[in-house]
């Protein structure tokens, strides 16, 4: 029988054990910030923002909401990350993406204060992650570690495959994987023998953004299985990029889509919040 990987039970203890500590700083009158900004409309970046924002009410993180018009250019945006960079009172800066058109994301990563970064996706946090030095650490990738430990999955001397590149996971995940001493291989969409290099995986970590794409075709038996996707099908249920009714019994434990990574990487920039005390100021 398989272990069903449990995000939201996980999350939610992270949850509570962040407020906890957030209510001992209160008791020190310090209180962790986090500026939001959103541009544009997007129907789903305004849903994640606004989840984000209900998390550090939760926990008691202060949120202040920055809502701008899909035209704003990308000067005023990175003058009012200049003015929150400055703001001592501001410990953490969020930047939703994507971002319009007319603004590169790059420049606008590279304006927040690596000392403000909870997102880590600066490429100084990128930086000091890639040689083990502290920083910021991406939140969905730090909230598979965090699941994997939690549910008491042996990560050391483990063959890890990863399947996607992106800069938010593949590589961090990577990263991430290595300082765990996993043996990590990282496939992309012009790896050769997909399925065979996926077989040899211990721990197989999935982002590829397909639907159900990953069958039992690709999963050695008793594997551990991390499904990053997630997707609405057309009669809006939800799915991952692995096809779960068919994995999941050939797993020792599996993520179900939803409620498995999803509510790790809200849980994750919570705690990136409230380490941000520490090393903003
Ligand atoms: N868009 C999708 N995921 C993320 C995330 O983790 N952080 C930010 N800032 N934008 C996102």
């Amino acid at each position: 029988m398989y272990q069903i990987i449990d995000g939201k039970a996980i999350s939610t203890a992270l949850k509570e054990e962040l407020k906890e500590k957030v209510t001992k700083l209160a008791g020190q009158g310090i209180t962790p910030c986090l500026a939001v900004i959103l541009v544009g409309e997007d129907p789903a970046s305004a849903v994640y923002v606004n989840n984000k924002k209900k998390a550090c009410e939760f926990i008691g993180i202060k949120s202040l909401s920055y809502e701008l018009p899909e035209s704003t250019s990308e000067e005023e945006l990175l003058k009012l990350i200049e003015t929150l960079n400055a703001d001592d009172s501001v410990n953490g800066i969020l930047v939703q993406l994507p971002l319009p058109k007319q603004i590169h994301e790059d420049a606008v990563i590279k304006a927040i204060s690596p000392k403000k970064d909870v997102d880590g996706f600066h490429p100084e946090s990128v930086g000091a992650l890639c040689i083990g030095q502290p920083g910021y650490v991406s939140c969905t990738p730090a909230g598979i570690i965090e699941l994997l430990k939690r549910s008491n999955v042996e990560i050391e001397g483990k063959e890890c495959v990863i399947i996607g590149r992106s800069n938010i996971v593949g590589k961090p995940m990577s990263l991430l994987m290595l300082r765990e001493n996993a043996t990590v291989t990282v496939c992309h969409s012009r790896t050769q023998k997909l399925k065979e290099v996926c077989k040899r995986a211990d721990i197989l970590i999935v982002a590829i953004g397909k639907p159900k794409m990953i069958t039992s075709e690709y999963v050695k038996e008793g594997a551990v299985v991390i499904d990053v996707g997630i997707h609405r099908l057309e009669g809006k249920k939800l799915c991952g990029d692995v096809d779960f009714d068919d994995v999941a019994p050939h797993t020792s434990a599996i993520t179900p889509v939803p409620g498995g990574v999803g509510p790790m990487t809200i849980a994750m920039l919570m705690k990136n919040c409230v380490e941000s005390i520490g090393f903003s100021s």
